[in-house]
């Protein structure tokens, strides 16, 4: 790694940033290693990768590039066609506004722009504090409970724009779970 302040700072996990350096390069040899020759190995490669750095740094991408014999470019285009990657750091928590038709219709763009003027971010960007991302999502399979937000594995049901700096707090505050979960 040449960029050790962006890779410590950047973990999206809940520990104490304490991965050296030296660690997680060691972590991300062990998975090109592991990966480069599995037919298919690309994917699972980067997948574990943002999971050991929370997100791809271009640095990464240049070493599994390397590791795999491939031109940057065309993993770089991998990382981005895959809404599952990321290039850049996210936040503890990782709101995903559900934008499919029946979130849209039932108002889940209100319900975005809600978090957007709480959070004072937009879509794929990160609070400064790191504490939350931004992102919207086209179906997460709870049609029936429109609009649908999903908080990192947590899903909110039937959310109503004007709860949403409430629910933000709750998260915050660690008691969103028990108590908005279903806002109808
Ligand atoms: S459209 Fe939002 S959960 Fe299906």
């Amino acid at each position: 790694m040449t960029d050790s302040s962006a890779t410590a700072a950047a973990c999206g996990c809940q520990c104490d940033g304490a991965s050296s350096e030296t660690e997680l390069a060691a972590g991300l040899d062990s998975i090109i290693g592991e990966y480069r020759d599995k037919p298919g190995g690309l994917i699972p490669a980067l997948q574990t990768a943002q999971a050991l750095f929370g997100y791809l740094p271009e640095e990464v991408i240049r070493k599994i590039a390397d590791g795999f014999g491939k031109p940057v470019s065309e993993v770089a285009g991998v990382v981005t066609f895959y809404s599952f990657f990321t290039l850049h750091p996210r936040g503890k928590f990782v709101v995903r506004v559900c934008l499919g038709t029946a979130c849209y219709v039932r108002g889940g763009k209100e319900v975005l722009d809600a978090f957007k003027k709480k959070l004072e971010i937009d879509v794929g960007e990160t609070t400064p504090d790191r504490m939350f991302s931004l992102e919207v999502g086209r179906c997460f399979g709870a049609c029936g409970m429109a609009p649908v937000v999903m908080v990192n594995d947590d899903v909110y049901q039937r959310v109503k724009p004007a709860l949403v700096g409430e629910l933000v707090n709750k998260i915050l505050s660690g008691t969103a779970a028990a108590e908005v979960k279903e806002m109808a």
